[in-house]
């Protein structure tokens, strides 16, 4: 193997103890705990385990957790009042709603209807908007691709000549809880990004041409190895389960890029698990331990 593997496990501990001792730090001089509410409507399983593990880590690192759970068939109005209440609550700094929501419920109105002050995932239009303009900065940054810009500022480290800022980047996938953010802060960074989608021509091409690579499609190793600009820093926020009968537990993870052919070209890729996915959790618990130093720059106290 040529390329460092970004240990995204080992990143996102480190930020966990830095959370956690600004957590101490915070209780002992504010007598502020922060607080995170985690909203869950329905039983979609995925969405069940990432709600649990958010709330687990949450305890590890001192953050009060509050668990929502609503059926499935929940009201547009009721969800709006339990955020409604939510917003109002001094104890809370931070409200996450899973998504995917039901089909029947307006996720853009149920994400305007947070307070800006609490929107730890970033996902408020608002906070999307200050994300796209030039000169303004969002309360919070969504934490899976704040979690990839903390990946590429290691690489900056670990790969000798890499910057972010000067570089072609390749974006794969548009979505609004990865790939769209994920540009515009590739763009903040003074990246120049191609958005790669289910209509693009010649995507070889374009990660040819490309120093960084995020994949953000779902899609299992789509992208060839031998693709890859060699050097490059490839990012795979990806994970896809897939039976495997010759495994130990039936099943791999895969992510976007084809790992075992690119990490013999690559200057720096991240596996997939232990890459993105911890760096999601780590990162909602900074945007958290931020809702309380909002609350208490404002004197707001439970
Ligand atoms: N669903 C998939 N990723 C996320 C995320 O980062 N936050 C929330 N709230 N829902 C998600």
């Amino acid at each position: 193997m040529t390329a460092k593997l970004l240990d995204g496990k080992a990143v996102a501990a480190r930020i966990q103890q830095e959370v956690k001792d600004a957590v101490d730090d915070m209780k002992a001089k504010h007598g502020v705990t922060p607080g995170l509410a985690a909203v869950l409507v329905g039983e979609n399983p995925a969405s069940q385990m990432y709600v649990k593990m958010k709330r687990n880590r949450c305890a590890e690192a001192g953050i009060e957790s509050f668990g929502h759970e609503l059926p499935a068939d929940i009201s547009q109005e009721d969800l709006e009042a339990i955020i409604a209440d939510l917003n109002a609550d001094p104890r809370v700094h931070g409200i996450l709603v899973q998504l995917p929501l039901p089909d029947h419920l307006d996720e853009q109105q149920v994400l305007q209807s947070l307070s800006l002050d609490k929107d730890v995932d970033g996902f408020h239009p608002i906070n999307i908007g200050r994300l796209a303009m030039k000169g303004r900065e969002p309360d919070f940054i969504p934490a899976t691709p704040y979690g990839c810009m903390v990946l590429l500022q290691e690489a900056e480290k670990l790969v000798d000549g890499f910057k972010i800022a000067g570089s072609n980047a390749a974006v794969l996938g548009r979505s609004n809880i990865v790939g769209m953010p994920m540009s515009l802060l590739l763009v903040k960074a003074n990246a120049t990004v191609t958005v790669v989608h289910s209509r693009t021509r010649d995507i070889p091409g374009i990660i040819q041409n490309s120093d960084i690579v995020i994949g953000a499609m779902g899609r299992p190793e789509m992208i060839k190895g031998e693709w890859f600009k060699e050097g490059a820093v490839c990012i795979d926020v990806a994970t896809v389960k897939i039976d495997d009968p010759s495994a130990p537990k039936g099943y791999v993870w895969k992510g976007d890029f084809e790992f075992e052919k690119a990490k013999e070209r690559v200057g720096a890729i991240s596996p997939v698990p232990g890459g993105v996915g911890p760096m999601t959790i780590a990162m909602l618990l900074k945007n958290t331990l931020r809702g309380a130093e909002i609350a208490i720059a404002k004197g707001i106290k439970a």
